[in-house]
């Protein structure tokens, strides 16, 4: 007699612990040996702001920071993290104050449909932690690897070099918010209301 019990003919992925830092705060669990971080980021630990476009590295929505560095989450082992300071989009804000590159993408006209922008909000943040007066070509390099199908890329540019610019001046008001930065400010103008 044939029994009707299903016996799969793959085996089941072994389990490991892991525990990482996410946003400032320790996340511990146990996930399949061989899991790729965006699927543990979306699943377990429940930052949806990390996107999955082409899951395959081309568009650049799944970027995360990895210490600091700018990594592609669909490319990556959840296992290459172990012990690792993980930043998502969801870390850039300080409370309800977002974060002057957020604004920025906002007061610029950075983001349209938005499913790109978490990717290059991350991409940006490295860059700009790391160089706070990059020109338009470094800009443009570091964001090369980050699609975006509906901006055309100008006010991208524009928006991380205004974030550049209250980056460098300290600008940030005593209520924690960025100071107000006209766009588009004339020669001589130093574009803060
Ligand atoms: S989902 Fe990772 S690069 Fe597109
Ligand atoms: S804002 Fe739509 S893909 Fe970039």
């Amino acid at each position: 007699m044939v029994s009707d019990e299903h016996v799969s003919m793959i085996p089941a992925a072994s389990k490991v612990g892991w525990s990482v830092e996410v946003n400032g705060r320790e996340f511990t669990d146990e996930i399949e040996s061989g899991a790729i971080l965006l699927d543990v980021l979306r699943d377990q630990v429940g930052t949806l702001g990390v996107k999955r476009g082409c899951d395959m590295g081309t568009c650049g929505c799944c970027t995360v920071m990895i210490e600091g560095v700018a990594r592609l989450s669909c490319l990556t082992l959840a296992g290459e993290t172990e012990g690792c300071k993980i930043t998502t989009v969801e870390g850039l804000a300080t409370g309800h104050h977002l974060a002057p590159i957020q604004e920025m993408f906002s007061e610029c006209g950075g983001s349209q449909c938005g499913f790109c922008t978490p990717g290059f909000l991350i991409t940006s943040s490295a860059l700009l932690a790391s160089n706070d007066s990059p020109t338009d070509s470094e800009v443009k390099s570091a964001i090369d690897g980050n699609l975006c199908r509906c901006t055309g890329y100008q006010q991208i540019v524009e928006a991380i070099q205004a974030a550049a610019l209250i980056l460098r001046s300290g600008s940030k008001r005593n209520d924690g918010t960025a100071a107000k930065l006209d766009p588009h400010p004339g020669f001589g103008d130093s574009g803060y209301s």
